[in-house]
């Protein structure tokens, strides 16, 4: 892991750190290093990341409901979402760890 790179994770997450007070203890432990630590659960991830857009119970807010995305795409075409963004959707690709974004997409899969 170069400077540069942990240097834009620390901005990001100081930049969502103003949105959710609860990323607190998510950049706090790691340093910025997301490759190390623990997976995330599921849950976790989308109240620190998603739940400004998506809405507190996948409702949807400035972004579209995911209660029932699991019917119109697969868990890889949302990883892919997740990873790389859409539209007005960011991507998580350089903030979230692989099997999060793959635990992420399971989960999200499963709502019909
Ligand atoms: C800054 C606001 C924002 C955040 C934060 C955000 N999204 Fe999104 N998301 C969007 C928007 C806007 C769209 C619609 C994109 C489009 O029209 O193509 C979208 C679309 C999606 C879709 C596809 C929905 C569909 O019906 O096709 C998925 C899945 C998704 N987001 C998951 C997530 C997850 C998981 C997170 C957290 C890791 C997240 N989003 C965080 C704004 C956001």
């Amino acid at each position: 892991m170069n400077m540069r790179v942990s240097k834009t994770r620390m901005i990001a997450c100081l930049g969502v750190l103003t949105l959710t007070a609860g990323l607190a203890a998510g950049c706090g432990g790691g340093g910025g290093a997301a490759q190390s630590g623990e997976p995330r659960e599921p849950e976790a991830i989308y109240k620190q990341l998603c739940i400004n857009c998506h809405g507190n119970n996948l409702e949807g807010r400035s972004a579209p409901a995911l209660k029932t995305i699991g019917a119109t795409k697969s868990a890889e075409e949302i990883a892919g979402i997740i990873q790389k963004g859409q539209n007005g959707m960011p991507s998580f690709g350089k903030m979230l760890k692989p099997e999060e974004i793959q635990a992420l997409a399971d989960w999200l899969a499963a709502k019909k």
